[in-house]
């Protein structure tokens, strides 16, 4: 054979590569509504970067006649490319090769990628679309499983791990995904359970649909696995893409700086009129977001869980920030299990890969009830504690409002090494709020007087322009300046250049233990 022969055998089988499972499931595959895996891969990164490994690679099995079916690729595209110029390394299995069904030599392939994007300190994108482990390979393939959950474990904190759901994802094959940074869903399409619809029904007799059991919304809104949930495999692709102007490659590069003109000292009057006059009204925190950060533009994480703690990427004055903010609109911005748990792990990725955290205070404290203590508020409201402690990334505090009991200490205070600790003169900061402590102090006084009410009211007030107010806290040098609400922009970003060489350390250890 000659070279230009040799050559021509190389195109054909490269084309056979690309065929994956064949026209036919190809065409499956979009009557489902889904893209085929290279034609996700095109979505994701930058037109012509995308450099594949491995394509010839085929399984090892003999059994149940897979000695005749070898496909190129073995049902996983693999490789880098860039995302807005920058190296991001990539798996996209495809469903149309024994439903995307992880073999061993499928789990090879995701290794080296993983290993490579840990060794060249850049991101990995999985695009997830399996009928899980390949059932024909046994044990092997539940081998390949483990090899990537090591991996995920290993690289969690070294380099961000992104997942997207586009199709199944069951059984033991939700671990990776679960490990990962951040997971997005597609509506009506993609599915993650331990055990589907019919294991469910045997087990515990319930009738449940594939969507309501593991779909996008019930990961997005009710059990939190899932950080995004997104109309279609486009809109999902172009979100992670949109990821990635907040996020650094590594955790020793810095997080990209935005692009937006707004200018610095931009100040906004419209902030003075956000907080309401009673302390019991609420008001939306996103407001108030929208109005500092540049451009009002922010990537929210997690919209749909635990509404009443808000959690997203902007850019302030060009800085990359994580925005931990409590939500007076839903649930008063009580902290309960669901808040903890999703603002911990938020702040640890923010802490892992330098992006400083800006928290908007206004929190009555944490929820009361059976369910809650049950539930394990004080572990759980532990990890936000622990997260906000164990931080060493600039963190920079502004109290609209309340900021009451422990909940107060946890929200970034300064005895937790918050930076910059600053207070609109609506701040409240105090053990409780004026109502619970008066009953608990004047109890008896109350009862005893001719008109408990009218009583109760005065002690109200007394209590009110005694403690509900910043004052004391900033008498302390608990809080480092009493700021206009309209100049809250301005020195977030001089406070942010400040901090921009930080140092700190905590101490060498093995690893804390976080209280999970
Ligand atoms: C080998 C598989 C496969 C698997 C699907 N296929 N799953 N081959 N191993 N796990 C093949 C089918 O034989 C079929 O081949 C093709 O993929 C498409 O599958 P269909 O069933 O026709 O597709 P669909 O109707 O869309 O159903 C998709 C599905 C279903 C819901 C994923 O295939 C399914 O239930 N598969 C088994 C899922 C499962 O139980 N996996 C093990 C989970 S436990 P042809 O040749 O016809 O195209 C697990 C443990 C992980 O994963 C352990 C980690 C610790």
């Amino acid at each position: 054979m000659t070279m230009r022969d040799k050559l021509d055998l190389l195109s054909r089988r490269r084309a056979e590569a690309e065929q994956g499972g064949g026209e036919a499931r190809v065409k499956a595959q979009h009557a489902k509504g889904k893209l085929s895996a290279r034609e996700r891969l095109d979505l994701l990164l930058d037109e012509g970067t995308f450099v594949e490994l491995d394509r010839f690679v085929v399984h090892r099995s003999t059994d149940f006649g897979l000695d005749e079916q070898k496909i190129y690729g073995d049902g996983v595209v693999t490789g880098h490319g860039r995302v807005d110029g920058r190296l991001v390394y990539v798996f996209s299995q495809d469903f149309t090769v024994f439903g995307g069904s992880l073999s061993e030599t499928f789990a090879e392939k995701i290794c080296k990628v993983m290993d490579l994007a840990v060794r060249n300190g850049a991101p990995v994108v999985g695009l997830n679309d399996s009928g899980g482990a390949r059932i024909q390979e046994g044990v092997v393939s539940l081998g390949g499983y483990a090899e990537i959950f090591l991996r995920n474990t290993l690289a969690s904190g070294v380099v961000p791990q992104i997942s997207a759901i586009l199709g199944p994802c069951a059984g033991g094959a939700v671990y990776s995904p679960a490990i990962t940074d951040f997971t997005y869903m597609v509506r009506g399409s993609s599915y993650m359970f331990v055990t589907g619809p019919n294991v469910v029904k045997t087990v515990t007799h319930e009738d449940v649909t594939m969507e309501a059991l593991g779909g996008a919304d019930t990961h997005a809104a009710t059990s939190g696995v899932a950080h995004f949930a997104c109309d279609s495999e486009p809109q999902c692709i172009q979100e992670i893409r949109d990821l990635f102007r907040f996020i650094p490659s590594n955790n020793l590069d810095t997080p990209p700086r935005g692009s937006a003109t707004d200018p610095r000292d931009r100040r906004d009057e419209a902030l003075l009129d956000i907080v309401p006059d009673n302390a019991n009204k609420p008001y939306d925190m996103h407001e108030v977001i929208k109005r500092i950060v540049d451009d009002g533009e922010y990537y929210e994480v997690h919209r749909d869980y635990a509404q009443n703690i808000i959690c997203g990427f902007a850019h302030i004055g060009g800085f990359s920030v994580g925005i931990v903010a409590n939500q007076p609109a839903v649930l008063a911005g009580v902290l309960d299990i669901n808040a903890s748990t999703k603002a911990a792990r938020f702040i640890r990725f923010c802490d892992a890969f330098n992006i400083p955290i800006v928290t908007f205070e206004d929190v009555p404290g944490f929820l009361p009830g059976v369910a809650q203590e049950h539930g394990g508020i004080i572990k759980h409201g532990a990890k936000l504690l622990y997260a906000y402690c164990e931080a060493t990334v600039p963190k920079l505090t502004v109290i609209t409002r309340k900021a009451y009991g422990g909940a107060y200490d946890v929200m970034s205070s300064k005895h937790i090494r918050g930076d910059f600790n600053v207070a609109w003169p609506t701040a409240e900061i105090a053990v409780m709020g004026p109502k619970g402590a008066v009953e608990i102090l004047f109890k008896k006084e109350i009862a005893e007087s001719e008109d408990p009410q009218k009583a109760t009211d005065a002690k109200i007030e007394e209590y009110r322009e005694k403690f509900a107010h910043p004052y004391i806290a900033a008498a302390r040098g608990y809080l480092d300046d009493i700021i206009d609400p309209r100049d809250t922009r301005p020195m977030l970003i001089d406070a942010l250049e400040t901090l921009q060489n930080k140092r700190d350390r905590n101490p060498a250890k093995k690893h804390g233990n976080i209280p999970l």
